[in-house]
């Protein structure tokens, strides 16, 4: 064996993970090579430090509530914000998104247990009619607006090693959606070991580390290496549009979300909604001492979340739906290592597949291990000129998150089907609905045929013959 591979395996001796190393003679030398590599990645000190921390610490990290107050947010202008001033927001952002400063973001690198679907989430099929992919709805929108501005919008999408290949293969497949192969770029994201309850790095097998993501914090730094920033700068790109693969709502570039934030000239912009009640599960977009905060909902106590007023809504009414415009040069700084700030990682307790102590493998049915995550909304208090904007939940956020009920796929489903019968029914056509606005059979419209109320107004006007408004009416 050499020096060097005695060393690192003495080093985890020394830290209390020689069972990192409890198989390694039995292994062949390629697998024995194989489990140095990824052990000489791991930052023994970092684990170390996150399970004092979170680990025995018992999962608090410390979150300062002090002096907070809810952050100030740009309404809506059917919702007392200023008309005028979006309209400059708009052709601010088309501006930009004409010349070409626009890039297209998706992180993908989560492994989406919940929803419990096999392959990357973003292959899942999600709209009604067609069953067309989140990633296909997202590809149409893309190149919606690239028609629209008549600029090349390159798409940037962040795979964990665990994904990156299927993720991958599945564009190919698809012929990238008429996108272009050389506009889609592809990057893994960073992994993190994962532990036990005691704080011992878990085997996957024998001969490998049980490695998981992150984290969508991890985008930042994952940006910077892939060298995915570099790129960008190359192409005249200084602007980012950040949104996660689970919701097929979201608006890839938003016009006037991008025209805020160049008109601040803030590091890093977000999306809010208005809690639908206080205890919903959203992060709360909240000020601390003049920095922008996230304060997740489990760590926000009642007091705060009830807190209500004087009119009667809540006090910190804005939900985070992690949606965001990124400034490069804050992510080179802040994903750079070295001159940026770090992120703290959080603990996520999750059911992870390891091996027994018979080295058989396990596949546990409840969480038996820490994972560490750290998450994009904590580089919010190093962004200077923050700025937060009102958006519409039905227009804009129904993410596909568990199998079933909140958030799931049928959710999603019919969230998508009340933004079209909306679109129709502004377009002058009539429609039943259920008090939800939920018509009685299913349709859909293509991005590449509508991606907003406006847009498909205009197009169904145009249309010389409509076609009949009928059960599984496709407009593309
Ligand atoms: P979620 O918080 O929903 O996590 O990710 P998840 O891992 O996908 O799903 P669960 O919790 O296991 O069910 C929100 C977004 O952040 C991305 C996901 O792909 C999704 O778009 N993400 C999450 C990453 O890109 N990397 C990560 O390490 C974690």
């Amino acid at each position: 064996m050499s020096t060097a591979s005695t060393d690192l395996i003495d080093a985890f001796n020394a830290a209390g993970q020689g069972q990192v190393f409890k198989w390694y003679d039995q292994l062949k030398p390629e697998e024995q090579q194989a489990l140095l590599e990824q052990a000489a990645q791991i930052d023994l000190s970092e684990v170390a430090e996150l399970n004092d921390t979170l680990v025995q610490g018992g999962g608090g990290h410390g979150v300062d509530l002090s002096d907070l107050k809810p952050a100030p947010y740009i309404p809506l202008p059917d919702k007392g914000g200023d008309a005028k001033s979006w309209a400059g927001a708009i052709a601010t952002g088309e501006e930009a998104l004409r010349a070409g400063r626009v890039a297209a973001f998706t992180v993908a690198g989560g492994q989406g247990t919940r929803l419990g679907f096999d392959g990357p989430k973003g292959t899942f099929p999600v709209t009604p009619v067609r069953k067309a992919t989140l990633f296909q709805v997202f590809a149409e929108k893309i190149l919606a607006a690239r028609q629209r501005y008549g600029a090349p919008i390159p798409w940037f999408i962040m795979t964990s090693t665990i994904n990156h290949e299927p993720t991958q293969a599945f564009f190919e497949k698809h012929k990238f959606f008429g996108l272009g192969e050389d506009t889609v770029m592809f990057f893994r994201q960073g992994l993190m070991p994962a532990v036990d309850y005691k704080g011992k790095i878990l085997l996957a097998d024998k001969g490998e580390i049980a490695m998981t993501p992150d984290g969508h914090g991890g985008s930042l730094r994952a940006l910077v290496r892939s060298g995915a920033t570099k790129r960008m700068a190359e192409s005249g790109i200084d602007t980012i549009s950040y949104f996660q693969v689970d919701n097929p709502l979201v608006h890839a570039v938003d016009p006037a979300f991008i025209g805020f934030h160049l008109q601040a000239k803030s590091d890093m912009s977000s999306k809010m909604l208005p809690k639908a009640y206080p205890k919903e599960k959203l992060g709360h977009f909240c000020e601390q001492r003049g920095r922008h905060v996230v304060i997740e909902y489990s760590d926000m106590p009642d007091t705060l979340t009830d807190r209500r007023r004087p009119d009667g809504q809540l006090a910190f009414l804005a939900g985070s739906i992690a949606i965001h415009v990124l400034d490069r040069a804050f992510v080179e700084r802040m994903g750079g290592g070295g001159t940026g700030a770090s992120l703290p990682f959080h603990r996520a307790d999750k059911k992870i597949a390891t091996i027994n102590a018979t080295g058989n493998p396990v596949k546990p049915q409840e969480p038996n291990g820490v994972k560490f995550e750290m998450f994009v909304f904590d580089a919010l208090p190093f962004a200077e000129n923050p700025v937060i904007i009102e958006t519409a939940r039905q227009d804009e956020f129904s993410p596909v998150k568990n199998a079933e009920g909140v958030d799931s796929p049928q959710s999603s489903r019919d969230d998508q089907i009340r933004q079209w019968a909306r679109w129709l029914k502004a377009a002058g056509v009539k429609l039943s609905c259920d008090k939800t606005g939920l018509p009685e059979f299913t349709l859909e419209v293509t991005p590449l045929f509508a991606d907003s109320q406006e847009a498909f107004v205009e197009k169904w006007n145009a249309l010389e013959k409509k076609p009949t408004v009928t059960d599984g009416l496709l407009l593309k």
